[in-house]
């Protein structure tokens, strides 16, 4: 990879709360600047008021077509909804739930990608799960998106090989955060935290392919 320019220009969808909050926070930080992409304008404006001039805020849903006009260094394709459901309860999660946590990133990553391989620099960072690996009948349509997504970044990654681009899936086990709210928790779960700071090492020190992190590794 060539050099990439410091500080680094981040963009973290999903940084209002949870995981991408964290991962925006741990790049903050470390005084690199990022661009936090969700919703909620009020839960951003609490990690502008946290990080300062080191994080500039994009209010936007992502299941509308995003236009971005900036330059980043640093991607981390993180937004997604969570809902427990089968592919045949009443409920449709997993036809609620695909346009964020596929397509989105799909439309993301043909915006921001090509640019990066003409830089022949940069890094890709996708939030995968482990739910692709755990089959659970409560997670089928949930894992299914997250399938999906797993499929593309293969296909991100085959296609960015000698591009001078690096590419990591971060698979996180179940991890405290607010997709949790009104079920049951698991015993051992990671704390967004942790995850953030696999992101950010993966950054800083190259590390690419698909990571696995677990509240129970050792
Ligand atoms: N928590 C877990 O146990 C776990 C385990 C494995 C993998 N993961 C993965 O980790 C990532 C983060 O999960 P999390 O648990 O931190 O989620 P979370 O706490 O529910 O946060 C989701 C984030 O996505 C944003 N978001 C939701 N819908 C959006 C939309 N339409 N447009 C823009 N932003 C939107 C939310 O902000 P707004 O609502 O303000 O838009 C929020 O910032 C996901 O990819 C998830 O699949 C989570």
């Amino acid at each position: 990879m060539e050099y990439m320019p410091q500080p680094l220009r981040v963009l973290v969808t999903g940084a209002s709360r949870g995981i991408g909050r964290a991962c925006a926070e741990a790049f903050a930080q470390a005084g690199h600047t990022v661009t936090a992409v969700a919703r909620t304008g009020d839960q951003l404006a609490s990690l502008k008021a946290a990080c300062g001039e080191h994080v500039e805020v994009l209010v936007a849903d992502l299941t509308e077509d995003l236009q971005l006009t900036g330059t980043y260094d640093v991607v981390v394709l993180n937004a997604a909804y969570f809902a427990p459901g089968g592919l045949l309860d009443t409920r449709d999660v997993f036809g609620e739930s695909f346009t964020l946590n596929v397509l989105a990133n799909h439309r993301l990553a043909r915006q921001l990608l090509p640019a990066m391989r003409d830089r022949k620099s940069g890094h890709l960072l996708v939030i995968g799960s482990t739910s692709t690996d755990d089959t659970s009948p409560h997670m089928t349509a949930y894992a299914a998106t997250k399938k999906a997504l797993r499929a593309l970044y293969e296909g991100w990654e085959q296609e960015l090989i000698g591009s001078g681009v690096r590419t990591t899936l971060i698979a996180p086990g179940a991890t405290l955060t607010s997709s949790w709210d009104g079920q049951e928790l698991p015993p051992r779960m990671l704390a967004a935290a942790e995850v953030a700071a696999l992101v950010y090492r993966a950054v800083t020190q190259g590390l690419t392919g698909r990571i696995v992190l677990r509240a129970d590794q050792p």
